[in-house]
């Protein structure tokens, strides 16, 4: 399989530490965590030492202003091997208003 050609999606809710609900069968071909792995956890776990601080301080700055955004960074996989994703990162609204989850469209670029 070529998975970068395949987009992961992970949910998360709008609650302190942002613990994933959600992830795509994408998301374990991109990183190498199954689902049980993931589910539970502040995705921060795919960060390490070659990891942007610019980029984990936009996803900061996206979650507390409940606002959209492209953010590229650099994560790890279960092997240790890093990768690149752009991540589509998005606030769910319910009734249009408040902010209950976020998601988060994955795509690898290296
Ligand atoms: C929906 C969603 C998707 C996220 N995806 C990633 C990701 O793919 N890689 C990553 O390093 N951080 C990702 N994050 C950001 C981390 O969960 C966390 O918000 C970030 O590290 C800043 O928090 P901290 O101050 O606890 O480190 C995502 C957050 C949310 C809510």
């Amino acid at each position: 399989m070529d998975e970068t050609r395949l987009l992961s999606s992970v949910v998360c809710p709008a609650e302190s530490g942002t613990p994933v609900v959600f992830v795509s069968d994408a998301f374990e071909a991109h990183t190498g965590y199954p689902p049980h792995e993931a589910i539970g956890r502040n995705l921060s776990f795919l960060q390490g030492p070659e990891t942007e601080p610019l980029a984990v301080e936009k996803f900061r700055q996206l979650i507390a202003n409940g606002e959209a955004g492209l953010i590229q960074i650099t994560n790890y996989r279960t092997d240790g091997s890093l990768f690149v994703h752009e991540c589509d990162f998005r606030p769910v609204r319910y009734t249009n208003d408040k902010i209950t989850h976020f998601i988060a469209i994955q795509r690898l670029v290296a």
